[in-house]
């Protein structure tokens, strides 16, 4: 399998990426592509590399993406991962800078060049990037084998009452690869919110005695310790990107169903809301695998194993 994450890391991005670097070579992992979402695109860049640099893997290239959603203005979520993103968890400074090439430009020639192999794309933040990639080139979609992406949910929201924040961020991007014809894995809400950082799992990521036990730790406290995440969820935090690169190290986390998606983009009310036809209702292309269950001990199993692994 090739693979490339696109993210805007993000203390739950920065968790998935530790699992994709412990459980993937570079000749798997082909890169890291940035975007704006939780944080501006510069600030995630430099996260990025930072991680890099905290798994002794800074070879894996890291390419900037866009600033700016497709056609709307950026709304950030520094109030969930801090200023600098990371929640002030300390990841080495980057010895390396990103490459010189830009996010869209490097998929497009990624998917151009490797139209025999088919590349998967996991998708940790707004669909800006893959995107735009699709609305300039939509033949490329036949080059992904699939997009595993973390964003929306079936009936309720983490920003608005029914949108979650990498949908709502970049509706338009959300409904081109929506509608893109490429295999979609979705892990929304539905499934991030049934695995919770529970006292006695962070004490077995702290028992690996690594400094990425204690870095996931301080991530996922962080989060943990808002208002809004201990008044839904007193017994710890939700590690919502952690699921689609543990989906990669294995596919049995979670199940779930072919059903069709779309995304609300005109609707001030509801905008960036997933429409999920959980009822299969709707007659209209079945053009999603949305998963609705997972096994939530075998999610933190693989965050100690990467724990012990980096
Ligand atoms: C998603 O939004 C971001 O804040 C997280 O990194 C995650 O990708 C959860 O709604
Ligand atoms: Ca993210």
């Amino acid at each position: 399998m090739k693979f490339i994450i696109d993210t805007d890391p993000g203390t739950d991005d920065a968790v998935a990426i530790l699992i994709a670097l412990a459980h993937f070579t570079d000749d798997e992992l082909l890169a890291l592509t940035t975007v704006s979402g939780n944080v501006n695109v510069d600030v995630g860049t430099r996260n990025a590399l930072r991680i890099l640099e905290h798994s002794n893997r800074n070879n894996i290239p890291v390419y900037k993406g866009e600033a700016t959603p497709l056609s709307r203005d950026l709304l950030t979520a520094e109030w969930v991962h801090g200023t600098d993103g990371l929640n002030g968890v300390e990841f080495p400074e980057p010895s390396k800078s990103e490459e010189p090439l830009g996010a869209v430009d490097y998929i497009t020639h990624l998917l151009q060049k490797n139209s025999q192999e088919k590349i998967t794309i996991c998708v940790l933040g707004p669909m800006t990037n893959i995107g735009k990639v699709l609305i300039q080139n939509p033949e490329l979609a036949e080059n992904i084998e699939k997009i595993i992406f973390m964003g929306g949910g079936a009936g309720f929201g983490n920003h608005t009452p029914v949108a979650e924040f990498n949908v709502l961020v970049d509706p338009e991007a959300a409904k081109i690869v929506l509608n893109s014809g490429v295999k979609l894995v979705m892990m929304g809400l539905d499934v991030t919110h049934q695995a919770i950082s529970t006292k006695e799992r962070l004490n077995k990521i702290l028992e690996t005695g690594t400094v990425t036990g204690q870095h996931i730790v301080g991530l996922m406290s962080s989060l943990a310790e808002l208002d809004v995440v201990k008044e839904k969820f007193p017994d710890g935090t939700p590690v919502h990107d952690a699921f689609v690169t543990a989906y990669l190290v294995d596919n049995t986390l979670t199940t779930g169903e072919l059903t069709n998606v779309e995304v609300e983009v005109d609707s001030d009310l509801t905008l960036g809301q997933t429409v999920v036809d959980t009822n299969h209702i709707s007659g209209r292309n079945k053009n999603v695998f949305w998963m609705n269950k997972v096994d939530d001990n075998k999610l933190f199993e693989i965050i100690k194993n990467t724990a012990s692994k980096i």
